[in-house]
């Protein structure tokens, strides 16, 4: 419990759970509730709730108040979520209270990663500028780079040399671990010295829409390999979250910023830095791109976020076009339209640009198709329709893609434009995209039910590893702990139990860390953020949900499990033998389904 708790009760009043929310999901009434899509998973059909103080999501599991939202979707740990919280409403963070300060830090804790970054950051620009850094300076020149590009974009130069960035940051006090954690140096094996990761590099600085300088990618000045390093994950980092510029890209994206070229809501996701920078220099401030891995589906949420419409403006080469596959997937998803920008006579943008002028690229944008006509044309090109057979098959992959079109109206429109292409009746394609739709959806509820059953069976438990032995003792852990969390004033009333009688230590911790809040008069849940992770909070409050939905949570009700708890924990005991052989595992399973009725 790091802050006094009147300022975490005053924050989260400032900081309604529906308006804080609100900025990433689109949210609707639903009777007592707000529901939107889940930012924590992809999904069309909206199972994210939000209700009194707490939000939940009935598809993923996510679940938590303001503070885990916040730690989630910015990837924060408590105190920045804490902070970045505090920022939005205007309140100043108070000291922390030492008394809890026993919590195991990480060796780089982000502060100290995030003032390393930036003195790096300022070496490396200023390294351009020193006698040593003219080839880099060439080398930008010749790429077609301004200077106020280069300043905007901070890029800079790392040298020639082996300890040149490891000996300024020393000097300004970084540890060599530190530097390690944060990948700025590495450390050789035969010698046990630290050297400079990026030697020889242009740096470009990778910065978080907060402002944050938080990795590299350094990309060679000659042919060399490997052609781009990019910093690893770090405690700051996580390279299949980031999008390259997205913080200059940002205003524009909200509409914070008028610009000529660049409509709010439209982004373009490029493949590589240099696409992303000379798009900018050319006007078009809405692009950006990912850090040399493809795109996941936390990168299609992160744009789902600023966007409704992406371009993609990938390489024209086969890898560019599987690329652009994958990204219109993820997209899609999260219900993100995608555009395909075809470019002739270059290999990516960077090129196009520099030999054809924005304007030309400007062109390109504005006539660029609909995912659907992408890949009905491909379809289509693949066939000879001439051929009956070959067009039976054409015209079966395009129901397949039409089935997928989400409005009813938009899918006539490519039913009778199909039609005219291929000659076959628009009733005939109907019924095979109804067909398709039918497949599709008995695959969906398949798949759901699979799921539940693996829920409940608690295969694959992370969060609580020793539930797949005790199904049973965990389910009414879970229930005690349940009632314990609803109804804090219940608590007074449970010294019939303590933490030792529960059976699987993960229900244990929760138990003792409840009722040590409650023990200082504690009844608002939030500190728990700072003890648990994100996805345990969602557990816990998981716990919490399920009761609430439930009339008996009184005394009686806590009572019966307590007793009925204290039974499996003898079992438990009398077991002694623990899992030590897949075969016990197989039997374990297989018993936990017959307790079920599972067959
Ligand atoms: P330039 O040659 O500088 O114009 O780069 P580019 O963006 O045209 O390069 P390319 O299309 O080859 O690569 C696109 C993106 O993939 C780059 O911006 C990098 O982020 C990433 N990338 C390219 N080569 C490497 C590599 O060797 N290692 C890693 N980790 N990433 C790379
Ligand atoms: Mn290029």
């Amino acid at each position: 419990m790091a802050y006094p708790q009147g300022f975490i009760q005053e924050l989260k009043m400032r900081s309604p759970v529906q308006d804080v929310i609100g900025r990433y999901v689109e949210l609707k009434r639903a009777g007592r509730n707000l529901v939107g899509r889940c930012p924590f998973h992809s999904e069309k059909t909206p199972s994210f709730t939000v209700f009194e103080d707490n939000f939940h999501c009935f598809g993923c599991g996510a679940g938590g108040d303001v503070i885990t939202f916040a730690m989630r979707i910015e990837n924060l740990d408590y105190k920045d979520a804490v902070t970045f919280l505090a920022d939005r409403c205007g309140m100043t963070v108070p000291q922390e209270d030492r008394r809890y300060s026993n919590i195991e830090k990480p060796k780089l804790s982000r502060e100290r990663a995030f003032s390393m970054n930036k003195a790096a950051a300022r070496i490396f620009y200023d390294n351009l500028a020193s006698p040593e850094g003219e080839v880099a300076r060439q080398y930008l020149a010749n790429r077609n780079l301004e200077a106020a590009t280069i300043k905007r974009f901070g890029l800079g130069y790392a040298k020639n040399e082996f300890y040149d960035l490891y000996n300024k940051l020393s000097a300004l006090g970084y540890t060599k671990d530190e530097i390690k954690e944060n990948f700025l140096c590495g450390i050789s094996q035969k010698s046990g010295k630290p050297f400079d990761m990026f030697r020889n590099r242009i740096m470009f600085p990778i910065i978080d829409t907060s402002g944050n300088v938080i990795a590299f990618g350094g990309r060679v000045l000659d042919d060399s390999k490997p052609k781009y390093l990019n910093s690893s994950d770090t405690v700051v980092f996580r390279k299949g979250k980031q999008l390259f510029a997205l913080n200059y890209a940002k205003d524009v994206l909200l509409g914070n910023v008028e610009s000529k070229l660049v409509k709010s809501g439209e982004i373009i996701l490029c493949e590589g830095y240099m696409d992303v920078i000379a798009m900018h220099q050319a006007g078009f401030t809405n692009a950006v791109a990912t850090l040399g891995t493809a795109i996941t589906a936390e990168h299609a949420r992160v744009v789902s976020r600023y966007a409704k419409t992406a371009f993609l403006a990938y390489d024209s080469d086969d890898a560019g076009r599987k690329a652009a596959d994958k990204a219109m997937t993820l997209l899609n998803e999260v219900g993100v339209d995608t555009k395909i920008i075809r470019m002739q006579n270059a290999k990516d943008p960077d090129e196009y640009i520099k030999k054809f002028g924005a304007e030309s690229y400007a062109k390109l944008l504005s006539g660029s198709v609909g995912q659907i006509d992408f890949k009905l044309n491909g379809v289509l090109s693949k066939y000879n329709m001439n051929n009956p057979d070959e067009k039976l098959r054409a015209v079966d992959e395009c129901c397949k893609v039409i089935s997928s079109i989400y409005s009813e109206v938009k899918q006539d429109i490519y039913i009778q434009r199909l039609s005219e292409i291929t000659g076959v009746k628009t009733e005939s394609i109907r019924s095979m995209i109804s067909r398709d739709k039918r497949k599709s959806a008995g695959k969906v509820k398949a798949e759901r039910r699979a799921d539940t059953e693996k829920k409940t069976m608690h295969f694959d438990d992370r969060i609580n590893p020793e539930a797949i032995a005790n199904p049973v003792a965990v389910e009414i852990e879970e229930r005690i702990l349940g009632i314990i969390l609803l109804m804090p004033e219940e608590y007074a009333k449970c010294d019939a139990i303590s933490k030792d009688d529960f059976v699987t230590s993960f229900s244990a911790r929760v138990f003792g860390a409840v009722t040590d809040l409650y023990k200082e008069n504690i009844t608002d849940l939030t500190p728990l953020n700072e003890m648990f992770t994100p996805e345990e909070v969602a557990r816990i409050f998981d716990m919490r949900f399920k009761r609430s939905e439930l009339s008996a949570n009184g005394t009686a009700a806590l009572n019966e499990q307590i007793a009925a708890l204290k039974k499996e924990k003898m079992k438990a005991a009398a077991k002694t033998k623990n899992i030590s052989s897949d075969e016990d595992l197989i039997n374990l399973i297989s018993k936990a389904r017959k307790d079920k009725g599972i067959n």
